[in-house]
């Protein structure tokens, strides 16, 4: 039967993270390796969620409130003018906006750039439409984009490229020269921005998200996605929208009716309420996740990790391996599981550039550094267990005992 399967489903085995994420649960480890909050969402959201079932919000449903509080939004945050009747669709959170999104712009070969490491799942997106990825690394410690590195990657055949900041794994946020230069990019090419904005609001410090659409000229050449997902901390409602100009709207809102219809009625009605969020929810957001961030670079930077790059948005660590380390990261992991139940990701399958083969996560050359993401969107009670299990793991200088070569 395995024969009658599409070339694209043979493509997608499952990865060794999967596999690690099996060890997590049997050795039921504190999880920080995915990224979702495990504390409450909202109670007046999680309300009206549970007021929309309780008044039958139960059918297909396309809720036009929400394209209207998604382009005041646009317009508070970012000055942007949306329509909301044409430029917006509804979708089943980020993940199904991008996909459809690649199914409404990519024709056989095109490519699309991204920037390695990267969340992963836009590389499957963009192969299913039928895309070639195409890989420009950020340079570390900074994760800095370079420009002759990004113009060397477009060719004739370029579509489009895809910017996620704040960024997942590192916890970059682009920089307005950074933008720049992708705006100048896309716009000398003539291409598609695709971007991927789902941690908008979790940014530390002074620093501000800044939409690409909203710089120069980029606006009619920019789909902007999001969702409600890791701002309300409510990653399993499955919310989230594209912004675009009409006709790329247009096409994507017909694929998204021929995918799933519409998002979950009762969400959508939450949504409304969500969205409508005060300045002091945002703020206490943010604040929140500082206090988790800088707490678990404090531990990882005690036992001995190097924490080059301190995240300047979304929850995540991405922590580099000492050299004394001789453990791959995946191996690494698999210790840490074992050793002190806790369970992180390797940060090899971000990563692209080295890998000989797509998914073949044994494959950083050893001289390369290694890291380990760390997700933090967990309570201070799941913090704190993790904490004292990692530091228990630590010899008498305080380092990892993971790391002894
Ligand atoms: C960068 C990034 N984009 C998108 C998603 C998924 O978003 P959604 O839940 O809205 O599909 C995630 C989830 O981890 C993510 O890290």
């Amino acid at each position: 039967m395995e024969s009658k399967l599409s070339c694209a489903a043979k493509s997608l085995t499952p990865s060794p993270i999967q596999q690690l994420s099996l060890l997590a649960q049997s050795c039921n480890a504190v999880n920080l390796a995915e990224g979702f909050p495990d504390f409450p969402a909202p109670l007046h959201i999680k309300n009206a969620a549970v007021s929309a079932i309780n008044s039958d919000f139960n059918q297909y449903r396309h809720v036009q409130g929400i394209c209207e509080l998604v382009a005041h939004n646009m317009k508070q945050m970012h000055g942007l003018d949306v329509d909301p009747l044409t430029d917006i669709v509804i979708t089943c959170g980020q993940s199904e906006a991008f996909a459809s999104t690649m199914f409404a712009l990519i024709n056989q070969g095109d490519e699309v750039i991204l920037f390695d490491p990267s969340y992963e799942t836009y590389e499957t997106c963009i192969r299913l439409a039928g895309g070639v990825p195409v890989f420009v690394a950020l340079d570390p410690p900074n994760w800095t984009l370079d420009c002759e590195k990004l113009l060397k990657a477009f060719t004739n055949k370029t579509k489009a490229i895809v910017l996620n900041s704040p960024h997942n794994p590192t916890g970059k946020v682009f920089s307005v020269d950074e933008l720049e230069i992708i705006a100048e990019a896309c716009k000398s090419s003539d291409i598609l921005a695709v971007t991927d904005e789902v941690y908008e609001h979790i940014t530390f410090e002074n620093e501000k998200h800044i939409s690409l659409a909203s710089l120069a000229e980029m606006q009619k050449r920019t789909i902007t996605t999001s969702s409600l997902s890791k701002t309300f901390s409510v990653t399993g409602w499955r919310i989230g929208w594209a912004v675009a100009p009409a006709c790329i709207a247009s096409a994507i809102r017909n694929i998204h009716i021929r995918l799933t219809d519409s998002a979950p009625a009762p969400f959508q009605e939450a949504a409304l309420i969500a969205l409508r969020s005060t300045s002091e929810y945002f703020d206490s957001l943010k604040q929140d996740y500082e206090l988790k961030r800088d707490f678990v670079i404090g531990v990882l930077a005690k036992v001995g990790f190097a924490v080059n790059f301190k995240p300047k948005g979304s929850f995540f660590i991405f922590a580099e391996l000492p050299e004394s380390c001789n453990l791959s990261d995946v191996d690494f992991v698999e210790e840490l599981i074992k050793q002190a139940g806790v369970v992180a990701v390797p940060g090899c399958g971000f990563f692209h550039q080295n890998s000989s083969k797509d998914h073949d996560l044994s494959c950083l050359k050893t001289s390369e550094p290694k890291y380990i993401r760390f997700a933090f969107c967990k309570s201070d009670h799941t913090l704190a267990a993790a904490a004292e299990k990692i530091l228990r793991l630590s010899n008498e200088d305080g380092q990892l005992k993971l790391f002894e070569s």
